[in-house]
């Protein structure tokens, strides 16, 4: 019903713009007073943790994109080598995990039967296995060592929102709890790092209140027979997600791809007026921001119609932007807390424009217990 929705169209909505608490409601309560990350829920000791050599993420779909996410930000923060792999493909291709594997797998619903399977595979091999989930008591963090739980409150749409933001909320948090316990960063490096998380709510907000740009784009572009994302570094998985909600919820061929491989095959798909999604990475010291502008370069000059998500202040790519949506400033790691949000109202209002049922789109289950 209606009230259910809380005034909104879709379950899918309502849970688009329950973000900032959701977000706020993974933060709570992780980090004391002291400045130091207290995860309770991980029931393996800080002496386990030192002696993994080795992280294995396993998930499905959008759960999935979340932990190539991870793989950024822990390798980054810990040092620790971390693979990213689709819990489908995993346990059929003999993986090399042991006792001193961390296999973190991610699930919203707890009960995805590909990613149970993979974790039953890699605790048959000793590994030590954590699961990030939203929902207690569910199959996969009963069958894990350890939990973080989301905490974002139940997600009725099939494509996951909600779900997707507080899974890389609890990502960074574990990858700043392994660099805590392994020393690999100083408290007040972790403490700038939370600091900045715990303005993400406000900063999700700031997006959702000046979303109407996006809205009106996704009735401009109904019709569009594809779409392209591009992407590099986080902004890699980011163009994932959102190429995989509009297949979700509107029925349009799109694809992510990492912006850097354009010339290796994608930038032939580039013709008159195709919309091309970038997400520039923030302004930094690294060459990142610089080489998307020479991607977006290149593909404008081929033709295409060019979406750019981008943070306030920058103006390099202004020229080469039929249509800015502007970004709060955040840093690199982070920015896919804020740039997955427009590209999810954008499948939403799409496939809204186009008449689907955007909380229970075709073929599709929120959760798949076969495999
Ligand atoms: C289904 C849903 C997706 C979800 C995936 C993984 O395919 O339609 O939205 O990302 O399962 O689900 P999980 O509950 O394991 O995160």
């Amino acid at each position: 019903s209606a009230a259910e929705k809380g005034g909104f169209d879709w379950f899918m909505r309502k849970e688009i713009y329950e973000q900032p608490r959701a977000v706020a409601d993974t933060l709570l309560g992780r980090y004391d007073s002291d400045g130091a990350l207290t995860l309770d829920e991980i029931r393996i000791s800080e002496a386990e943790l030192r002696q993994i050599d080795k992280i294995v993420v396993i998930a499905c779909g959008t759960s999935f994109y979340a932990g190539l996410v991870a793989k950024y930000a822990i390798e980054h923060w810990t040092r620790i080598p971390c693979e990213v792999e689709l819990a489908s493909e995993f346990r059929y291709r003999d993986p090399i995990v042991g006792p001193t594997t961390l296999v973190v797998t991610i699930s919203q619903s707890g009960e995805t039967a590909d990613t149970l399977m993979a974790i039953r595979h890699a605790r048959e091999q000793k590994a030590r296995v954590l699961a990030i989930c939203n929902t207690n008591g569910s199959t996969i963090p009963r069958e894990s060592d350890a939990v973080i739980y989301t905490h974002a409150g139940p997600e009725v749409g099939v494509a996951s929102t909600k779900g997707f933001l507080t899974q890389l909320v609890a990502c960074y948090l574990l990858g700043l709890y392994l660099a805590q316990v392994r020393g690999t960063k100083y408290g007040d490096e972790i403490a700038t790092i939370m600091h900045e998380l715990e303005q993400m709510p406000a900063l999700i907000q700031q997006v959702l209140d000046g979303i109407q740009p996006v809205l009106d784009l996704a009735s401009e572009f109904a019709d569009e027979p594809s779409v392209l994302f591009l992407g590099r570094h986080v902004g890699y998985p980011v163009a994932l997600e959102g190429a995989l909600k509009l297949k979700e919820l509107a029925y349009i061929h799109a694809e992510g791809f990492a912006a850097g491989e354009l010339k290796h095959g994608p930038i032939a798909l580039i013709d008159h007026q195709l919309p091309v999604f970038v997400v520039v990475p923030p302004q930094g010291r690294d060459m990142l921001h610089d080489k998307v502008i020479s991607n977006i370069q290149e593909v404008r000059a081929r033709g295409a119609k060019t979406v750019i998500l981008v943070e306030e202040g920058d103006e390099e790519v202004t020229p080469y932007a039929d249509v800015l949506i502007r970004l709060p400033r955040v840093s690199t790691l982070l920015q896919p807390l804020v740039a997955t949000v427009p590209l999810q109202v954008f499948a939403c209002e799409l496939a809204t424009r186009k008449g689907h049922d955007v909380d229970q789109p075709r073929n599709l289950a929120k959760s798949v217990t076969v495999e």
